[in-house]
């Protein structure tokens, strides 16, 4: 029997939180602890993360499979210097792939989920659009980056209320009246007066009776996130985790876990200004000893 690949997401909202730089830190110490890992460049309208790993031109990128000239992702995933870590390096050059196709998409996850390796990472592109929101959802581990600053926690937030609404709507699909209310409550001022997800649900229970309703709860309760602040300077900083946990608990219904923080590292930002690989940031880097913990957190389950 064909084993899958356990999907882990990293996303949440806007760039420069360190999404990027998270994934790869985290496919590094897969790849240490001996799990084949491949790490994807999912971020579909600005790929760079090759220029993180240190390859200026990628030979092949998703591009070359989203256009068919390659069949699968097998093809295009390159070698790279790290053992048991490959990259799927994404279209540096064209924004075609951002208007992905829904059909292409679906491939292209299907593909993913299909992938021989221990582990896949997908590096997610900033933002809510569906795109972001549907490979954040397909992933087992979906973890959420921000940094602690008020407005990135907002941000992180939106994320997480956008991934319920996306999934919300993906259940309804096929009944058209439950179609709207959720998409009118998506309106933070909604003439539903809803607020929060638990006046979401009741509606939907009035509506539907009270099976619908707690079967769409069930589902939501599923997406337990996984939160990391990335660049942390002071103690305080530290706890913009607990922020968000209380706040998606209130507000949304969901069980979020706290993953922890990293450290701001002036070497990781050096590197990255001067173009070098970061695969050479594994000897002595704060941010790199940080992530220790979450992969272990990520990985204990299996
Ligand atoms: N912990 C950190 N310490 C120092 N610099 C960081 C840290 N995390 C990210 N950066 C820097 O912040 C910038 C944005 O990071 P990146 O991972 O590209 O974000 P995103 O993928 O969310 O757009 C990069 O220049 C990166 O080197
Ligand atoms: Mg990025």
């Amino acid at each position: 029997m064909a084993s899958h690949p356990k999907i882990v997401a990293v996303g949440g909202g806007k760039g420069g939180v360190g999404k990027s730089t998270v994934s790869i830190l985290l496919a590094f110490w897969f790849a240490r602890m001996g799990k084949q890992t491949i790490l994807v460049d999912a971020d579909l309208g600005g790929a760079n993360l090759h220029t993180f790993m240190g390859i200026k031109n990628p030979p092949r990128t998703l591009n070359d499979f989203v256009t068919k000239r390659y069949d699968s992702l097998e093809e295009i995933s390159l070698n790279t210097e790290m053992e048991n870590l490959h990259l799927i390096a994404g279209a540096s050059d064209i924004l075609s792939l951002a208007n992905i196709h829904v059909s292409q998409k679906a491939k292209l996850i299907q593909n993913l989920a299909r992938l021989d390796a221990d582990y896949v990472i997908l590096d997610l592109g900033a933002g809510t659009s569906y795109n972001v929101l549907d490979f954040f959802l397909v992933a087992e581990k979906k973890v959420v980056v921000m940094t602690p600053q008020p407005i990135s926690i907002q941000n992180a937030y939106a994320f997480i209320r956008n991934t319920v609404y996306r999934r919300l709507s993906q259940l309804v699909s096929q009944k058209s009246s439950l179609q709207t209310i959720i998409k009118t409550a998506m309106d933070t001022n909604n003439e539903l007066k809803v607020r929060t997800i638990s006046e979401l649900l009741q509606i939907i229970q009035e509506l539907n009776g009270r099976e619908a309703m707690t079967a769409l709860q069930e589902e939501i309760r599923k997406i337990q996130p996984f939160i990391v602040t990335n660049m942390t300077r002071t103690n305080r900083d530290k706890g913009a985790g607990r922020v968000i946990q209380m706040v998606a608990e209130k507000y949304l219904m969901i069980h979020s876990v706290d993953l922890g923080s990293i450290v701001y590292d002036q070497k990781l930002y050096a590197m990255v200004t001067d173009m070098l690989p970061l695969t050479n940031l594994i000897q002595s880097s704060d941010a790199f000893a940080s992530v220790y913990g979450m992969a272990m957190t990520l990985l204990r389950d299996e």
